[in-house]
């Protein structure tokens, strides 16, 4: 389906963190052994897949499934948010570590990423990771998706790597687009219209030789403030066409004013296609305050 309108869907399953779901339904894969609640709430959980050769073999298991689903080159691997806590706590997660050679913890999740990344390009596939596995020492070929800006990128492209920017805040699509009193809930701060079609892929400080391996830009949506698919649309349209512009023009193309004054007609496309757009980068806004008189003014803000 996604394949016949030339999209090509790449999946993410991450590891070793965000598995508490896993954990859940296989306390095995844990390192305790116990089986916590199916989380939910947003936020980073401390429920680890045990870096072990068991986990490994039920990862490939999963992975076995999700190639076989998704013809895409690139698998995501998550690799964020893996808080140590259990891991450290283990002597039998420590005396592996040893085992290993490894230094610290981050070596270790590392190795763990390192075995799932093989075992995909054995299988033609090529892994991505969020920044955080640049802290252990993964192959070259991975792919890193950089959201912490612009350090995770600086350091993956310095290391080789080839790089998707999906840079916090600016392509976090969850934050708030305007400051009106009618914009519907959302992550703090505001990231507005603006922001996105400011945003320059090419961190400051990379070389033109290095900005060759940044493979294009990805916005995320986490989906915690978006209880409706109106929501959804809300929050990605108008944005997603400066990201897209950002993404696809050449520099020399681009001009605010420009992007602005095609809006209308894009808007007029969204509207006819029942796309439930935000109109706040082009709303009004004002303040209300009490005059000295007692009498109200109106203050554009
Ligand atoms: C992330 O925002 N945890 C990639």
């Amino acid at each position: 389906y996604a394949a016949e309108r030339f999209i090509e869907i790449v999946p993410e399953v991450d590891i070793p963190g965000h598995a508490q779901a896993a954990i859940a339904s296989y306390p095995w894969l844990g390192v305790s052994g116990k089986r916590p609640d199916v989380s939910t709430d947003w936020g980073v959980n401390t429920w680890l897949l045990k870096p072990d050769a068991r986990s490994l073999k039920f990862v490939d298991g999963v992975m076995d499934h999700v190639m076989a689903l998704f013809p895409s080159k690139y698998i995501h691997i998550g690799g964020d948010e893996a808080a140590k806590d259990q891991w450290k706590a283990s002597p039998e997660v420590r005396a592996h570590m040893q085992k290993l050679g490894l230094k610290n913890m981050d070596q270790l999740q590392g190795w763990f990423t390192t075995e799932v990344a093989n075992y995909l390009a054995k299988h033609g596939r090529t892994a991505v990771g969020w920044d955080e596995i640049l802290h252990g020492k993964v192959p070259a070929s991975a792919v890193i998706m950089s959201w912490h800006e612009p350090a995770g990128a600086v350091e993956a492209l310095q290391q080789g790597h080839d790089v998707v920017m999906a840079s916090s805040p600016t392509l976090y699509l969850d934050h708030y687009q305007s400051g009106l009193h009618d914009e519907p809930p959302g992550r703090p701060d505001v990231e507005s219209l603006k922001d996105v079609y400011d945003y320059d892929p090419v961190p400051s400080g990379a070389t033109a030789a290095e900005a060759r391996h940044i493979l294009g830009v990805q916005a995320n949506l986490w989906a915690e403030y978006m209880p409706t698919f109106a929501r959804v649309q809300h929050a990605v349209f108008p944005r997603i066409a400066a990201l897209a512009e950002v993404a696809w023009s050449p520099a020399s193309a681009h001009g605010w004013q420009g992007f602005l004054d095609r809006m209308p007609a894009e808007l007029g496309r969204y509207k006819a296609l029942g796309i439930d757009y935000a109109d706040s980068a082009f709303a009004p806004a004002f303040a209300l305050t009490a005059g000295a008189d007692n009498n109200i003014d109106f203050a554009p803000s």
